[in-house]
């Protein structure tokens, strides 16, 4: 019998995930799951809200519908990725953007620039074929993102056809956004009518044009900046970033009225000064400036890294800084299963946001900041992040205050917090604070634990979510070695196993101990570490040995690895927890397998791009092989790709692929391909 409560834990971990992973698409962009797996739950909180009525729906996702991914959209898919941008937060991140460009150019240059506001709406990409809107979409992952265009239709600003000398096929990217005046006319109209208010201009507008229903879109006044070009045929329309931008005017598309040429960085810094003097003046929202290399040949030349192009950059606001008084302290249990103490204040605006708490992290920070209840404490917001306490102000404090202690019972559900540290290097140390195993089932060491397992990363079959689960739930596993520890009593004492699918079990996960260095080191889920990095790396170190002994500099010279990623590695390899946890997987018959050498093939230096669904592989493993091959794998159809692979559900990537006469190979030719048979 599941109890009340369990069914409570359940919903609230369900909202908690959600809300989590809904913050990761709306507000970082950076999704961690699958459209498929997060509708895969918004489904299971519906079905458990539908069946148990005690539970408390009041604050829960599925009233928000409109912030939600709705998967009937369909998908968008770009010929061209959507990336991001790298962040600069000051002049000297900014020298540092000019000099690494210098040094990729070789040649003396002198870059100018183009300065322009960091809108902070939602990007859109808008198709135009023979100058008519004919497509419209999200940017999604920057891979895929969502078919929005009846919604786009609606906004007046946005030309259905453009005007006088045209490409014949080009794909506009810009930002829809709200003006600050029309969204607070909106708010005060919804709180009126008792409706919920939206918490800011961009969810506002995420929420009005990814909405089936296009007339939601056409009742909200949206507007929209256009930026820069995806996908374009042939023609040579403008040469500079400047160019481009009278272009769009040509065309009749709006831009934004703050574009600044500037011929030097250091006129760049001075326009950057008056524009952020002037941002509260603003009528609309930004996060920043991007400053963008003006001359097309030289960011053609400088190209992108995997997340972002190397010629742009955006300069980022710094944090908005306050005073405050505390007035209380509680603790907060987060999706991960760790209780966070957070610190109510005394409500203070900062950057015209009023806050009324801040993260205190974890109670080594606690420590380290000596807060206590009454404290005057100095707090400090970077854009969205939630605020937090940098310091007190120890002349303020009243005398006989109480240190803060941590609870002795979980403010959740109640149960005794236990104190532990999980012994896995996927955590970020900071967050090893106390962990409440009662609570949510040691949450973070079960996903730790599910990304080390997954297809891309040490692929072992049959270990499903469940059994993950019920392995830590019950004690089996603490560390990840013990995973390669577990014994058939074990696996037999779960429900739903017999001697035939134990032995299965228990053999994949020893054979998963041989492996391709690359899947090791994605395992370990280092923080900025990727797929596509890890597998830079493993060709870069070709040993675990070489790796785990590299510094700073040897990460920072690894294709794709920039300073953060770096520094991550770095921290990581430098930990002896981390080290000792590696070693004792050695002993227990970790057997990597060094990068193939790159073999002269039929394939070698074609540029193949994939699209649809396959039957026989999966993405990676597909394009691990290729790569094996000498191929090239690009993300988009272009006049230079040589082989298009088309599986099922083949979208815009199949047509492009038919303009430009690629050869097609399909799921059923896919193995002569390879084999050259
Ligand atoms: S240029 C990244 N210019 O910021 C490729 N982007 O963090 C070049 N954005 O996805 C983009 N204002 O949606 C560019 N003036 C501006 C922008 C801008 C907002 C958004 C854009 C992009 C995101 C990257």
């Amino acid at each position: 019998m599941v109890s009340k409560e369990d069914i409570q834990k359940e919903h609230i971990y369900l909202k908690e995930t959600i809300r989590f992973h809904n913050n990761k698409y709306h507000s970082e962009d950076n999704p961690e799951i699958s459209d498929q797996e997060f509708d895969q739950l918004f489904k299971q909180l519906k079905e458990l809200e539908k069946k148990y009525n005690f539970l408390d729906i009041s604050d829960s996702p599925s009233n928000f519908v409109g912030a939600i991914k709705l998967s009937e959209l369909s998908s968008f898919e770009h010929l061209i990725p959507m990336l991001s941008l790298d962040n600069a937060f000051s002049e000297e991140d900014l020298s540092d953007f000019e000099k690494r460009n210098q040094n990729k150019i070789k040649e003396k240059v002198n870059f100018s620039y183009l300065v322009e506001p960091k809108i902070d709406g939602v990007a859109i990409s808008l198709f135009y074929k023979k100058g008519i809107l004919t497509k419209a979409g999200t940017r999604g992952d920057g891979v895929v993102g969502e078919e929005v265009t009846h919604n786009i239709k609606t906004i007046s600003e946005i030309p259905k056809s453009l005007k006088n000398n045209f490409p014949d096929e080009i794909e506009i990217r810009g930002e829809i956004f709200v003006e600050l005046n029309d969204f607070k006319k909106i708010n005060q109209n919804f709180e009126k009518r008792g409706q919920k208010v939206f918490a800011n201009p961009r969810n506002f507008v995420a929420g009005s044009i990814r909405q089936l229903d296009s007339k939601i879109a056409l009742e909200r006044p949206l507007k929209v900046f256009c930026h820069s070009v995806g996908f374009i045929s042939k023609g040579n329309f403008f040469n500079t970033q400047k160019e481009m931008i009278s272009k769009f005017k040509d065309w009749g598309l709006p831009v934004s009225d703050e574009i600044y040429f500037c011929e030097n960085l250091d006129k760049v810094n001075r326009q950057i000064l008056k524009m952020t003097a002037k941002r509260e003046k603003l009528n609309y929202e930004i996060d920043g400036i991007v400053v963008k290399i003006n001359d097309k040949s030289l960011q053609e030349r400088l190209g992108n890294s995997s997340r972002s192009p190397r010629w742009a950059i955006a300069k980022k606001f710094l944090a908005e800084q306050g005073e405050t008084e505390i007035l209380s302290i509680s603790f907060q249990m987060g999706r991960t299963g760790v209780l966070t103490p957070v610190a109510n204040l005394k409500p203070v605006k900062l950057g015209g946001v009023t806050i009324s708490n801040a993260t205190l992290h974890n109670m080594d920070e606690v420590k380290r900041l000596d807060v206590r209840v009454g404290d005057y404490v100095k707090i400090i917001r970077a854009g969205d992040v939630i605020p937090k306490v940098t310091e007190v102000i120890l002349k303020k404090r009243k005398p006989n205050r109480k240190k803060i202690m941590m609870p002795s019972s979980c403010p959740t559900c109640s149960n005794p917090v236990s104190f532990f540290e999980l012994n896995t290097p996927l955590l970020d140390t900071s967050l090893l604070s106390t962990t409440n195993k009662n609570c949510f089932g040691f949450s973070q060491f079960k996903e730790t634990l599910k990304h080390f397992v997954s297809r891309n990363a040490m692929d072992i079959d049959g270990l499903g979510q469940r059994t993950i689960d019920l392995f830590i739930e019950k004690e089996f596993i603490k560390s990840l070695p013990d995973l390669f520890k577990i014994t058939s009593e074990n696996i037999l004492s779960l429900e739903g196993f017999a001697d035939k699918s134990t032995k299965k079990l228990l053999e994949s996960i020893k054979s998963s101990l041989k492996t391709d260095l690359y899947r090791f080191i994605y395992a370990l889920g280092i923080k900025e570490i990727g797929l596509e990095t890890s597998k830079n790396l493993s060709n870069f170190f070709t040993s675990l040995d070489k790796l785990s002994k590299a510094s700073y500099d040897d990460f920072i010279s690894v294709n794709d690895v920039g300073e953060v990623a770096a520094s991550n590695l770095e921290k990581f390899f430098s930990n002896e927890k981390n080290l000792s946890l590696i070693q004792e997987l050695v002993k227990l018959g970790l057997d990597l397998k060094p990068p193939v050498s790159v073999k002269t093939s039929h394939l070698t230096d074609k540029t193949i791009v994939i699209t649809g669904r396959l039957s026989g592989y999966s993405r990676e493993t597909l394009k691990f092989k290729l790569e094996g091959l000498g191929a090239k794998i690009s993300n988009s159809v272009s006049k230079k790709t040589d082989f298009l692979i088309a599986g099922e559900d083949s979208g815009s990537k199949l047509q492009k692929a038919k303009e430009y006469d690629v050869k097609i190979v399909t799921d059923s030719n896919l193995e002569k391909f390879i084999s050259n048979s």
